[in-house]
């Protein structure tokens, strides 16, 4: 097969939803209809701690989640499916953001019953503003929701997107009758957990579907319709591939019901691998000589081996086991023998990979969050992954003085792997971390114990609201505990308010000083 075929098969995607809106519950589906997995429940042993395949920290067994499992590939039909996991709000760290940068598209899960729930907004806003084309399923129809209206009024306001509804559900809970699939232009039936039936428009009419037509639930849903196809926005293939329309879906990943129709529908639209940008240009898939940029860096996946796992996403050339490769980084040559794909909750050897396709590469320590890996006679490196602020702040000492040494080597290395953020004080100088979630913090104290033998303590100063400024000096006087001047590991000053109010108070007393937002420049 050709390296145009195999990009046009590849779908890259990650599923970014609130925890308990049903990731896991759809993910199983789309295993299910992959037939990848015979019975569902076996994607991640959540509740039960059956399936969970890497025991590599406590952290992970203690919390039932599972860290590693992050990357699933399976066939579905012609297509070859990757799909990156992110892991929800009080398990969020710096590598979810990473992981949007190796996908086409996300799929978002948004609870019927709750709506856009506050600490998603952030993830689901950076795809936003990163232009990744975002394909919304609202979960959970069987059950008593908000209005659908309702919903596509806060998608729009949230992440200032268009939405265009692919189907609109007639009822909802108990009185669920099924969905308006307006884009294949058909009703699809709700049969509770028998297999939904699929009517085409113009055979609505005929005597076997009367008692349908005539249910209330189901009138009064076609006059919804009516005044969508009439006020709603156009659906735009373009918009979508832009980030600029959401493609919206109700339907019910328990039942399951519509998910079929939706992923069906999400394999012909979501966009394949696409070009991408380097110190070169635009490097396209389909270039012969292999590259590709790595995302996440994982620590002892195999506590047997105290093992890193080099995550890669494949961007260009066809992958294979053995190959050598350049890290332009450090002009070193690289073989690449020891590689791992990701299958559901199984880890095996991967031989060959194409565009769009992650895979594990051991880590023996050389590599970094955004090293590109390529072979051939062009040297280029792929843009910078974005660096994302913190929000969440901790100074940090060694328990021990004594191990001031070790403390120091842990912390340069995991600072390097992008597992935290280190901040100076100045004057000063006192360590503080960055972290955009806890369990940073937790994989850090932990990490730091059992590899590099110290104990640290961590010294919360609370959720902060970091600022860059613009200057090579600074009057530190302007600064206190309210307003903290730091050092970024480059040098560069920032101010860590404690709150809105302190950001809006020096802003308005010192309005010769620019401050930048980080999220706003990403
Ligand atoms: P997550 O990965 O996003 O955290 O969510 P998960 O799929 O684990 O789903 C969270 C809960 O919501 C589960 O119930 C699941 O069964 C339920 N759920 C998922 N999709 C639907 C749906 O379409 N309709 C309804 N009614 N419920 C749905 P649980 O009681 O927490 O767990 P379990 O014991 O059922 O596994």
């Amino acid at each position: 097969m050709t390296l145009k075929s195999e990009v046009s098969k590849r779908k890259t995607f990650a599923i970014i939803s609130h925890p308990d809106a049903g990731k896991t519950t759809l993910t199983e589906k789309l295993l299910l209809f992959g037939n990848l997995i015979r019975s569902a429940g076996t994607v991640k042993g959540k509740k039960s701690g059956k399936f969970a395949t890497s025991d590599w920290m406590e952290i992970e067994k203690q919390r039932g989640i599972s860290v590693t499992s992050s990357v699933m590939n399976f066939p579905y039909k012609d297509f070859k499916v990757n799909i990156l996991d992110t892991p929800g709000h009080e398990d969020f760290s710096e590598d979810t953001y990473r992981t949007l940068t190796a996908v086409d598209s996300v799929v978002m899960i948004i609870d019927a019953t709750k709506g856009i729930e506050a600490q998603t907004i952030k993830l689901f806003k950076v795809c936003k503003m990163r232009g990744i084309p975002i394909f919304t399923f609202i979960n959970k129809m069987d059950r008593e929701g908000r209005e659908p209206l309702e919903l596509l009024e806060q998608i729009e306001e949230v992440l200032d997107i268009e939405t265009y509804p692919m189907n609109w559900p007639a009822g909802m809970g108990k009185r669920f009758l099924g969905i308006f699939d307006r884009y294949h232009k058909q009703f699809v039936k709700f049969n509770g957990n028998e297999a939904e039936t699929f009517i085409p428009y113009e055979q609505l009419e005929q005597p076997e579907h009367e008692e349908l037509v005539q249910n209330p639930t189901y009138e009064e849903t076609k006059d919804e319709l009516a005044l969508l196809d009439e006020a709603g926005d156009e659906f735009s293939i373009d918009a979508i591939l832009r980030g600029e329309q959401t493609p919206v879906f109700f339907g019910s990943a328990l039942a399951p019901f519509g998910v079929e129709t939706f992923f069906d529908t999400f394999i012909d639209m979501a966009p394949n691998p696409k070009p991408r940008k380097t110190t070169e240009g635009l490097i396209q898939p389909e270039r012969e000589d292999f590259s590709g940029f790595i995302f996440k860096i994982q620590a002892n996946m195999n506590p047997a081996h105290r093992d890193r796992v080099a995550f890669l996403r494949v961007c260009s050339g066809k992958f294979e086991r053995g190959m050598t490769v350049k890290l332009p980084r450090t002009n070193k040559t690289i073989k690449l023998s020891q590689t791992q794909q990701f299958v559901a909750s199984s880890r095996d050897t991967v031989d060959e990979a194409y565009p769009g396709d992650i895979i594990g590469i051991y880590d023996p320590g050389v590599y970094r969050i955004g090293d590109t890996l390529l072979t051939g006679k062009d040297n280029f490196v792929y843009d910078e992954l974005p660096q994302f602020p913190p929000e969440l702040f901790k100074r940090v000492t060694a328990k021990n003085v004594m191990k001031s040494k070790q403390f120091k080597k842990g912390l340069e290395q995991l600072v390097q792997e992008g597992a935290i953020q280190l901040f100076t004080g100045h004057p000063m100088e006192t360590y503080i971390i960055g972290a955009v979630g806890e369990l940073q913090y937790q994989v850090f104290e932990h990490r730091m114990k059992h590899e590099y033998n110290v104990d640290v303590m961590l010294e919360s100063i609370g959720e902060r609201i970091p600022r860059w400024l613009e200057l090579e000096q600074v009057d530190t006087t302007l600064f206190d505990e309210r307003n903290l001047l730091v050092k970024d590991r480059e040098g560069g000053f920032l101010v860590l308010f404690k709150n809105d109010f302190a950001l809006r108070w020096f802003e308005d007393k010192h309005k010769d000083i620019k401050l930048i937002d980080l999220f706003e420049v990403n």
